[in-house]
């Protein structure tokens, strides 16, 4: 099964990108498999190295939007997508529109190693 660690890469990790399209989001959501089932909503992809935003977990506790502690927010701003879907979308056929941000982002994370689990939110 997959890990929850391995979970959060696939469906927020993106070091590479983003490839400058208003597809990105259409595209990607697909190949990250979260328009299996129903279209996932709302999802954030990072344009960061992955060690930097492992490195997150050691910053200060905060709390996350469902009340649990585990939640950590970048130290600095980071290259992010942020993919909603479009109100005319329907499964199927998930359609999503593509914004570009550079934000400081907040994680939840759990485990030895401790490490991301969940996209919390940008600020
Ligand atoms: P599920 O994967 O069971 O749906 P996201 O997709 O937003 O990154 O979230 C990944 C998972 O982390 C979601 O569960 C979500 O409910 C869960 N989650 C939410 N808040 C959390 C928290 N503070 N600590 C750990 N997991 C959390």
């Amino acid at each position: 099964k997959e890990s929850r660690a391995k979970k959060f890469q696939r469906q927020h990790m993106d070091p590479d990108g983003p490839s400058n399209n208003s597809n990105y989001c259409n595209q990607m959501m697909r190949r990250r498999h979260m328009t299996e089932g129903r279209c996932k909503p709302v999802n954030t992809f990072i344009h960061e190295p992955l060690v930097d935003v492992q490195a997150i977990c050691l910053q200060g506790n905060i709390t996350c939007k469902n009340g649990q502690p585990n939640c950590h927010k970048s130290s600095s701003s980071m290259k992010i997508t942020d993919c909603r879907v479009s109100s005319g979308s329907k499964y199927p056929n998930c359609a999503y529109r593509t914004s570009q941000k550079e934000r400081h982002i907040i994680v939840a994370c759990e485990g030895n190693p401790y490490v991301p689990v969940h996209f919390d939110a940008s600020v």
